[in-house]
């Protein structure tokens, strides 16, 4: 499929999506969030692609915020109905149940930073600036920066970059573990792409219930969590990948998955 903001490149098993509005640093303007939630759900059916890397081009920024334009002279209800439309976006680039890796370049900021929240995995380059700006325009985070960034940092360091609207460098991001690893600029696609042949060399349905696990558990009290365990648990047991698995590890060879 043609986007006007995006562009998809495939080198299977993995998948780059690039936000393309460079003039603008990447800003997520209503048609870029429409085109991301197309590119993710074709990229979700698709079978040869196993990791997706989430990128901005240009090399200024990842994304700097929802485009300003768009949210001035916002009534009440409109304002809500823009979060609620934002938030499902990311959340189900969250929940699509194949790893994401965003890849920060430059500037990072307000919906930007969400857009990463909401990713599997974040590298960072080394001129990576990531922050929660809103309070300084008069707003707050809508697309689920006031719930992932705590979440992830903590409840202190979470509410201290929400309520300053701070921008902070890639090594901050690192030390807080907003973000997952922090590599030259040069090196950032890279290292992601590595990143992500290295999940993608492990069995598909294990990396998929994993993630399952993993994201239904963290909001759930631990008993409950450790259910959902035990359930993601029985539905890798029985497959093919198991019967592989093992059978590659006791003849001393790579495995060769089947996603069965
Ligand atoms: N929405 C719309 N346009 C944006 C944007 C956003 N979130 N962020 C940057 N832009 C545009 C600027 O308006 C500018 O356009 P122009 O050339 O037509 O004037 C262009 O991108 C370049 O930005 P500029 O501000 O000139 O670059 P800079 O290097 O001086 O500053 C930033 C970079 C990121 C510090 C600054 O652009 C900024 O603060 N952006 C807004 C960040 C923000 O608050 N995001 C949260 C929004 S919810």
């Amino acid at each position: 499929m043609e986007y006007t903001n995006l562009h998809v490149e495939k080198r299977t098993p993995v998948a780059t999506i690039t936000v393309d509005r460079p003039k603008v640093l990447n800003a997520l303007n209503r048609q870029t969030l429409d085109e991301l939630d197309l590119a993710f759900g074709e990229l979700a059916h698709d079978d040869e692609v196993r990791v997706i890397l989430l990128a901005g081009a240009g090399g200024r920024a990842f994304a700097a915020g929802a485009d300003i334009r768009e949210f001035t002279g916002l009534t009440r209800e409109e304002g809500h109905a823009f979060s609620l439309r934002g938030q499902a976006i990311l959340r189900s680039i969250e929940t699509l149940g194949k790893p994401v890796i965003a890849c920060i370049q430059g500037f990072a900021l307000g919906g930007g930073c969400e857009l990463a929240l909401a990713c599997t995995l974040r590298l960072a380059a080394d001129d990576a600036r990531l922050g929660q700006p809103e309070v300084k325009l008069g707003i707050i985070a809508g697309y689920g920066g006031s719930q992932r960034l705590p979440r992830l940092v903590g409840r202190g360091a979470g509410l201290k970059l929400l309520l300053t609207g701070a921008v902070i460098d890639a090594q901050e991001a690192f030390r807080l573990g907003l973000v997952d690893e922090v590599v030259p600029a040069a090196e950032l696609m890279a290292r992601a792409e590595a990143l992500a042949l290295e999940i993608a060399a492990n069995a598909p349905l294990a990396i998929k219930e994993t993630l399952l696990a993993v994201n239904e558990g963290l909001d759930l009290p631990l008993d409950l969590a450790l259910m959902r365990e035990a359930l993601r648990f029985g539905h890798v047991c029985g497959t093919e990948d198991m019967a592989e698995g093992a059978a590659a590890f006791l003849g001393k060879r790579a495995p060769v998955w089947k996603g069965k």
